[in-house]
């Protein structure tokens, strides 16, 4: 397959650029030359900026797109505008945060998405997420295939989202952590992501799916417990009240990894409680 990936060298698109290439597909990757320009000098390497110069795309021709860099809809329009016509089939990359808001656990395709900013509680990421997909989609009708990615972990990932969580066990002593053990998490390698996404630009999978696992629900505390148990230290995890740790002026998520502080913020109940059906469903 003659692959385009847009972006392709940070972290999931530099799995999804490994994957195809082992594959076996002829893989083009088209990003500004900033990030890492090295990787995969066995593909062909397309220099550009998505906001306003994509001439080198200009007259060729893809079995198949996947998107991982796109943002913002002005943008995710000129570059579908160009490539619709002459490419067999489009992979957008969004984000579960399209959805905007998660009152409720269980949230699956149907939901509605964020209209604007407003809507959103990642202040208008989700909304220009949830914009881009309708783009994509009125671009390629019948042959776009949506992907609702949750937290991605893994290597190349460049937050410390669920890594300092890894760090610091593995680092040994006593780790603290807040006690709501039961609050539900939710997450994917970026690897078995992108290996799913070229699978599905393989057999041209069509819809919208949201991405994320694993397939038997996860508590906070026995994610915290798996991690320990794998970094195989003698650290001992210490759960505390977190109002101790919001006192310290420590935020959940930000320098608190998986921690959303439920009982705080009810609107985020359903953030990493997601229905992952339609992606495990063997048709998928
Ligand atoms: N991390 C998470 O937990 C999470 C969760 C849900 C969804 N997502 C979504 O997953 C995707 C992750 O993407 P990634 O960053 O890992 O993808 P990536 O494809 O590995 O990296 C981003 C690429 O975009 C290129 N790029 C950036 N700005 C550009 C521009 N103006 N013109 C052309 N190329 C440009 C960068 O190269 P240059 O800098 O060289 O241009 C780089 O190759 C994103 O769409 C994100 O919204 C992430």
């Amino acid at each position: 397959m003659q692959l385009l990936i847009l972006g392709g060298t940070l972290f999931l698109g530099r799995h999804l650029a490994a994957g195809a290439l082992a594959r076996g597909h002829s893989l083009s990757l088209f990003n500004r030359g900033r990030t890492a320009p090295e990787l995969y000098p066995e593909a062909e390497q397309l220099r550009g900026d998505r906001d306003g110069d994509l001439g080198v795309l200009r007259g060729r021709e893809w079995d198949a797109v996947i998107d991982t860099s796109g943002l913002d809809p002005r943008v995710v329009a000129a570059s579908t505008a160009l490539l619709a016509p002459s490419t067999g089939h489009s992979a957008f990359v969004s984000s579960i945060s399209a959805y905007g808001a998660f009152p409720d656990e269980g949230l699956d395709e149907d939901a509605p998405t964020a209209a604007d900013a407003s809507e959103d509680l990642a202040g208008g990421y989700g909304a220009d997420k949830a914009a881009c997909e309708r783009v994509v989609a009125d671009a390629f009708p019948g042959r776009s295939f949506t992907v609702r990615p949750g937290l991605l972990i893994g290597p190349h990932d460049p937050t410390e989202r669920f890594s300092k969580w890894v760090r610091d066990l593995a680092a040994g002593g006593r780790v603290r952590a807040p006690a709501d053990r039961d609050q539900p998490v939710q997450l994917i390698d970026a690897r078995d992501l992108a290996d799913w996404i070229l699978g599905g630009a393989e057999q041209r999978r069509v819809g919208t799916f949201n991405a994320t696992g694993p397939a038997e629900p996860l508590t906070f505390g026995d994610a915290l417990e798996r991690v320990r148990e794998a970094t195989d230290t003698a650290a001992e995890l210490e759960w505390v009240d977190g109002e101790i740790l919001l006192d310290e002026g420590l935020e959940p998520w930000d320098d608190v990894p998986l921690w959303l502080d439920l009982p705080r913020h009810p609107e985020l109940r359903g953030f990493m409680a997601v229905d992952h059906a339609r992606a495990r469903s063997p048709a998928a």
